[in-house]
């Protein structure tokens, strides 16, 4: 099989995660017998200063036409103060390829629950799937500045709140077969709505899942004192952003998370979701982790092609094992060492594998 993917690499220690990100594509691809071609493009800050806009419209429509995009980080101080940030493009590419529901999976490699900034045996063994609506919501909404107020609109449709909600309920029934729903249903009308929709669909089409539902601030505090508690997470914009980062710190570091972001049909969007880091970018130090298992997300939910996820992530799991990590983690190699390292990982496990014919 061939498949066109286009790398974003963006701005900060973006291009150096998605160098490893390719690498792994690249080597995985090489293993299972696939064909990928890249293409590369500006994207953020760097398509600011190379065309004078954060996404053009050559760029999204590359984008649109391939199988899949990869998209390492966008933003930084330099362009804080652009007529339009770095950010606005990532939101518009977001929208531009229709993708509602971001998935941002969570768990603690065992080897990881002691680089924790909680307690070894409260994260032990936590593993959750956080699924936030990408296209709506605030983010989307519209926005007044003047001197003395501003304003930012919040709104949700039905639709909207119900087809990621949908997704939310399959990756469920793929998992433990539990689905907490977080709103903020006590004072907002928008999260009054997404709570009724939500039960809704839960009673008529997927009764077979247990469903709850928190406020989103006592499940920020939920999510530190019973990690494990959490099977899928199904939350709106806003919230799935905060709530996202702080789950990251039960494996220990922000570097280490994927995702998947998908719509109705291809292509999906694949990024970790860290951003630039402008503290650390250029010196190489940046943990790729989040970026390899976006890689492994774009073949197996983006392509279908599951031998190939797996591949790379039996490898990771692994270097887990050995503790070969970067100094996010304790660890003492550079981001492109471990790029390296990982291929190596890779290429041992082939030779592992079991003949289909035993000899003789
Ligand atoms: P950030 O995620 O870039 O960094 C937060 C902290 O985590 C920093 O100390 C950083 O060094 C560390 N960190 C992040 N990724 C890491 C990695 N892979 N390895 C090791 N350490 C890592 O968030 P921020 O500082 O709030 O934002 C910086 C810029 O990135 C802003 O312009 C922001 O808008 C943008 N941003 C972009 C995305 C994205 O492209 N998807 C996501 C979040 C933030
Ligand atoms: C993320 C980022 C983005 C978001 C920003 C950079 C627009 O924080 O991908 O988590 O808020 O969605
Ligand atoms: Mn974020």
């Amino acid at each position: 099989m061939s498949w066109n993917i286009v790398l974003l690499p963006g701005d900060g220690i973006g291009p150096e995660v998605t160098r490893v990100a390719r690498a792994a594509l690249e080597q995985a691809a090489l293993q299972t017998g696939i064909k990928l071609n890249f293409n590369s493009q500006h994207f953020g800050g760097a398509s600011i200063d190379a065309h004078g806009e954060p996404l053009t419209a050559d760029t999204l429509k590359a984008c649109q036409a391939a199988d899949a995009v990869f998209l390492g980080a966008v933003g930084g101080p330099k362009w804080d103060d652009a007529p339009e940030r770095p950010e606005a493009g990532l939101l518009a590419l977001r929208k531009g390829l229709g993708v509602f529901a971001n998935l941002r999976p969570t768990s603690v490699h065992p080897a990881l629950s002691d680089r924790s900034p909680l307690r070894q045996e409260l994260v032990e063994g936590a593993d959750m799937l956080i699924v936030r609506e990408l296209t709506g919501g605030i983010y989307f909404g519209e926005r007044e500045v003047s001197e003395n107020s501003a304003s930012d609109k919040c709104t949700y449709s039905r639709h909207e709140i119900e087809r990621v909600a949908r997704v939310a309920f399959e990756q469920a029934r793929l998992r433990r077969g539990k689905l907490t729903s977080v709103d903020k249903a006590n004072v907002l009308s928008t999260s009054k709505l997404w709570r009724s929709v939500v039960s809704e669909l839960g009673a008529q089409d997927y009764p077979d899942v247990a469903l709850d539902h928190m406020y989103v601030d006592a499940a920020a505090m939920h999510l530190l004192r019973a990690p494990r508690d959490f099977d899928v997470v199904l939350t709106e914009n806003m919230f799935g952003d905060i709530l996202s980062d702080e789950a990251s710190m039960l494996p220990g570091s922000i570097g280490l998370l994927g995702s998947a972001s998908l719509g109705r049909e291809r292509p999906g969007l694949f990024e970790p979701i860290h951003g630039s880091a402008p503290d650390i970018a250029g010196e190489d130090k940046a943990n790729p982790f989040g970026a390899i298992e976006s890689a492994a997300q774009l073949l197996e939910a983006g392509l279908g092609e599951n031998e190939a996820a797996a591949l790379i992530r039996r490898a990771v799991d692994r270097m887990h094992a050995n503790r070969e990590w970067t100094g996010d983690l304790g660890g003492d190699l550079t981001c492109s060492r471990l790029g390296i390292r990982l291929i190596e990982q890779m290429e041992a496990l082939d030779n592992t594998r079991q003949p289909v014919l035993a000899a003789g």
